[in-house]
């Protein structure tokens, strides 16, 4: 039997466009990829969370001389949320600056942040909208976890 999955996202060529909570969310992530320690990289990654009781998490990367030990800003972010607040998320912003990806790539979540990600989701029972952005403004938006990482462990589709 043939099976198929549609995968859907929005994108915006510049992420003004997009409404003033989420250019709110963007220029929060923006200013705390400054605070990234990522001086083996120097790609900075900043990271904004909207709980659902509109407190807002920030993260950004951390970086260690024994690399793997560093994590991503998604994690860093999304650990803390969990470990202090007990609310859902509602969203979450990355963004980034460095010469890693170009200027016009959206920053990607990695595996790993995925299916953290995907716990996440699968634990407040509610979907996580997730806003991807360019250094050059342009941004994709997902409306769940799912669309970035279908058949994530624990998940059959
Ligand atoms: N990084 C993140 O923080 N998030 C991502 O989505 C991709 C990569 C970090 C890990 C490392 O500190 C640096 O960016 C280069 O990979």
């Amino acid at each position: 039997m043939h099976k198929e999955i549609t995968i859907k996202y929005l994108y915006f060529e510049d992420y003004n466009s997009l409404e003033k909570e989420d250019v709110a969310l963007i220029q929060k992530a923006q200013a705390t990829s400054v605070d990234a320690y990522a001086p083996y990289s120097n790609f900075q990654v900043g990271v904004s969370i909207l709980l659902a009781n509109n407190k807002v998490v920030l993260g950004n990367n951390q970086e260690n001389i024994a690399f793997p030990s560093g994590l991503c800003a998604e994690r860093v972010a999304l650990f803390y949320a969990n470990a202090n607040y007990k609310e859902k998320v509602k969203t979450i912003v990355i963004v980034s600056k460095g010469d890693l990806i170009s200027d016009n790539q959206v920053i990607s979540p990695c595996g790993s942040c995925r299916q953290v990600i995907l716990e996440s989701e699968k634990r407040q029972g509610t979907p996580i909208k997730i806003v991807l952005v360019s250094q050059n403004k342009s941004v994709y938006v997902f409306n769940s976890i799912l669309d970035l990482l279908p058949f994530g462990f624990g998940i059959n589709e």
